[in-house]
């Protein structure tokens, strides 16, 4: 250090340091523009906010009992009468159920559940400093980052508790599907910690072109099969693969269903995100982010962040999806099976059609023909913003990210940093400064050809 520093000059969120005698010839030449000082970030401003493992949060926030309007019941697939209790039990532990209509502000995350969390919990936060620069922008970035995760996104948030419960139930055996992988491995981790034997059905075209999660998958010590299982020469969707889980576990008495997003349980299991933030945004220095920034395919991982700022008008909440699959800005509000043999109870969303079969982009956890009922009801409320891009442009600011942050987001991400430039674009034109929080929800490492496809200039925008 010595070598390079001398004397300060200014102090804000750079130092410039004028060369010593002691220290001060520039290693470039005697006429180098630096002109004798050089500049460095100032070691006082921090990057990253972490929390000790003591400060996980330690029950979740539940949004049901403050939503502006109550939710409208899921219906019976066959009646379409309001479901009950019963009608769920042989999917889902009674501990899910109970949290699925929970009136309750708060519901403790038991010790067992937290004991793993902490395995990567508390995720940090952290300060996307460079990429602020290279916008020249006056807003500060904050994102906090869940791909530190085992499986490499946020899905174990809810993945651990989910086998939790259905360990507690006596139950030997889950079944799931999975699109690109990141929920099937999530699954499989939490599984596997509790002993618990998993089927994935994974949508074939990904089972196909992308082998790395369905290795994860295996490495974890489940089964992964390509869905639909009864049909060879189908590519598959998520709402097919739905189908053939919930058949799975339907007809097995060892055996529950589990889902990755969409239902009030999951959204819950994920709000340790935003609680943790707003603890972090405290601690450096912000009151308040103006805007919550995250993906959303199902929802539960915009919920996760989300949820827990929706009783501060102030903060603006923003969800961004595919045009590919843009449920939420250009679905229609009504109730929808969840897949798509009819299968599963109906609920009230914004929704495609449960046969739409989105185009293969690449971010393959947002291609989901609805969303979660507690999501479009706020959307509903105009509480939540949407917005929906290309995939070309969320290329172009994935790169941006990685070509000044350094990690490499997964796809599904890159529709969040994709907004988040936008809205620090317009904090640059309209001057002001602006916080903006958004969620890291996974990496791109295991997303390598997309990344590939874009580079080479292979990708559509649908
Ligand atoms: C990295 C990543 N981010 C976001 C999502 C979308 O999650 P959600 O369905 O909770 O909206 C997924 C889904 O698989 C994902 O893998």
């Amino acid at each position: 250090m010595e070598d390079v520093f001398g004397e300060e000059l200014l102090g804000s969120e750079y130092t410039y340091f004028r060369l010593t005698s002691k220290t001060g010839i520039c290693k470039n030449s005697t006429n180098c523009i630096c002109k004798g000082f050089v500049k460095v970030v100032n070691f006082s401003l921090n990057m990253r906010w972490t929390l000790s493992p003591d400060q996980i949060p330690q029950a979740w926030f539940n949004i049901l009992p403050t939503l502006p309007t109550p939710l409208d019941p899921p219906l019976h697939p066959a009646t379409r009468q309001p479901i009950g209790p019963d009608d769920l039990a042989p999917l889902f532990p009674m501990a899910l159920i109970a949290q699925e209509v929970s009136t309750d502000p708060w519901i403790d995350i038991p010790g067992e559940v937290v004991d793993i969390l902490r395995l990567w919990r508390p995720t940090p936060l952290v300060r996307a400093h460079r990429l602020e620069t290279a916008l020249d922008t006056p807003a500060r970035i904050y994102f906090k980052d869940e791909s530190v995760s085992p499986a490499g996104s946020h899905k174990p948030n809810t993945a651990v508790p989910q086998a939790f419960y259905n360990k507690t139930d006596g139950i030997k055996r889950l079944s799931t599907e999975t699109g690109a992988g990141q929920w099937g491995s999530a699954l499989a981790f939490a599984a596997c910690l509790f002993d618990l034997e998993c089927m994935v059905y994974m949508v074939r075209a990904s089972y196909e072109q992308k082998p790395y999660r369905r290795i994860l998958i295996e490495t974890w010590g489940a089964n992964v099969v390509p869905s639909p299982v009864n049909d060879p020469t189908h590519p598959g969707s998520l709402g097919a693969a739905i189908s053939d889980a919930v058949a799975d576990a339907a007809g097995r008495e060892d055996t529950h269903y589990s889902l990755g997003s969409v239902l009030n349980h999951v959204l819950l299991h994920q709000t340790v995100i935003g609680l943790e933030a707003k603890e972090q945004l405290r601690l450096a220095g912000e009151e308040r982010p103006d805007m919550v920034i995250g993906c959303c395919g199902g929802g539960s991982n915009f919920g996760g962040i989300a949820l827990p700022f929706v009783e501060d008008p102030k903060v603006r909440l923003i969800a961004a999806e595919p045009s590919a699959c843009p449920t939420l800005t250009a679905g229609k509000f009504d109730y929808d099976f969840g897949d798509t043999a009819g299968l599963t109870p109906l609920l009230s969303m914004y929704t495609l059609g449960h046969d739409f079969i989105p185009p293969s982009i690449h971010a393959g956890g947002l291609r989901y023909h609805g969303d979660a009922p507690i999501i479009c009801n706020l959307v509903r409320e105009k509480r939540i913003e949407a917005v929906a891009y290309h995939q070309n442009k969320v290329f172009d600011a994935a790169v941006a990210f990685a070509r000044t942050q350094g990690t490499i987001p997964a796809p599904e991400t890159a529709h969040a940093i994709r907004a988040v430039i936008d809205e620090a674009i317009a904090a640059r034109r309209d001057g002001v400064e602006k916080v903006i929080l958004f969620g890291y929800s996974g990496h791109g490492l295991l997303d390598l050809t997309a990344y590939d496809d874009y580079l080479q200039g292979r990708l559509s925008d649908d």
